[in-house]
């Protein structure tokens, strides 16, 4: 199952949910069902590292996020990927717009995390600190229900 977090600018929520979901992957699953990547709608940061912000707030958390470069989503993506998660309605809107025909499932990332009063991960970008902890906060709380779900096809959400 491949999997492409995305979001805005691909260095702060979109790289966090990568991170996020390989470490929980490996510590939970022990498997390699899952592959990962994360890509934004925006070019501006293409070849970037994370946010520091996000680096550090991910740090603290066990999650090691460094090593990641900004890129943004391409025509590939939509036949590479079997599911890609969009951090908030504008992002799912504008992934949406560019899908060229591809067979990718596009979602808001936390519809597979019904109990979130959330639907959408805030951009933490212009924000302070606290609004890194909340973006953790939810990316690590989705996780949990996107495994359990997309242990079966995606499309039976
Ligand atoms: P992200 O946050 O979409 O979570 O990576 C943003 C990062 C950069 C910008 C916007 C959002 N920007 O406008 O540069």
């Amino acid at each position: 199952m491949r999997i492409l977090f995305v979001c805005l600018g691909n260095i702060c929520r979109s790289p966090s949910a990568e991170g996020v979901a390989r470490a929980r992957a490996a510590a939970l699953l022990k498997s390699d069902h899952y592959v990962f990547d994360s890509a934004g709608t925006g070019e501006w940061h293409a070849g970037d590292p994370p946010d520091p912000r996000a680096v550090s707030a991910c740090a603290a958390r066990g999650v090691d996020i460094s090593g990641q470069r900004a890129r943004q989503l391409s025509n590939d993506d939509f036949r590479t990927f079997d599911l890609i998660l969009a951090m908030d309605q504008s992002n799912l809107s504008e992934i949406t717009r560019r899908n060229t025909g591809g067979s990718a499932t596009i979602r808001l990332l936390l519809d597979y995390a019904p109990h979130s009063a959330n639907r959408e991960v805030p951009d933490p970008y212009y924000g302070g600190d606290d609004g890194f902890e909340h973006m953790l906060d939810l990316l690590e709380n989705a996780m949990d229900g996107l495994f359990e779900r997309t242990g079966r096809p995606p499309r039976a959400l």
